[in-house]
């Protein structure tokens, strides 16, 4: 379902954005089956992979049953399952328009980095496909950037930059055909 979607590229720019390094920890908040996790760990990083089904981090388990450098954890967007300043990267991708309270999420991923730490944010740009809400679950219809720009610098994130990410979500609603393309933005801040 993913690779219909959005494309690799979206993590790789998430990647050179936050200029991952070998050796250093990130965590993937709404990690699904493991999109971003598998990038990370090509790269030679641990990841700390949370996720709120019991589902989604079975399949990663299962997935990955070879990989090592992996934490598995069940948690909500609220009340992440791991301490203060713990990771030198977050990454979110296409986790924020499910969550409740994007800005108290936001500060969440804030409070897991290690002062200097990196938060990447890809998601999608504001739209107007309801069907996504029924059929994918979404409870926010994308982001308006500049607010994801307030949003970062309320949780206490500086050299911020949201921009294009260059990259666009395609799907077709199950029912009556209609075809989405949303533009996704990459939203980016240091602690
Ligand atoms: C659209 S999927 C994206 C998965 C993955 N990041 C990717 O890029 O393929 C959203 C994921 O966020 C998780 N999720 C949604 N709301 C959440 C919440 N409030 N707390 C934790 N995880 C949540 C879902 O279980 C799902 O696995």
């Amino acid at each position: 379902m993913r690779e219909g979607f959005f494309s690799e590229a979206v993590k790789n720019k998430a990647f050179s954005t936050a200029g991952v390094q070998k050796g250093k920890i990130a965590a993937d908040i709404g990690a699904g089956t493991g999109f971003i996790t598998e990038g990370l760990i090509r790269n030679g990083l641990k990841v700390i992979a949370v996720d709120q089904s019991e589902a989604m981090l079975a399949e990663m388990r299962r997935k990955f049953a070879r990989v090592e450098g992996i934490d598995y954890c069940l948690g909500k967007a609220e009340k992440l399952p791991i301490p203060d300043e713990a990771v030198d990267y977050t990454f979110a991708n296409m986790y924020l328009h499910h969550v409740k309270l994007p800005l108290k999420a936001i500060k969440e991923m804030v409070r897991i980095l290690k002062p200097g730490g990196k938060l990447v944010i890809t998601d999608m740009d504001e739209h107007t496909f309801e069907f996504l809400r029924e059929e994918h679950h979404d409870r926010w219809m994308g982001f308006n950037r500049e607010e994801i720009r307030q949003w970062f610098g309320e949780a206490g994130l500086k050299n911020v930059i949201v921009d294009c990410a260059g990259e666009s979500c395609c799907t077709q609603s199950c029912c009556g055909g209609e075809y989405a393309s949303i533009s996704i933005f990459m939203a980016s801040g240091e602690k």
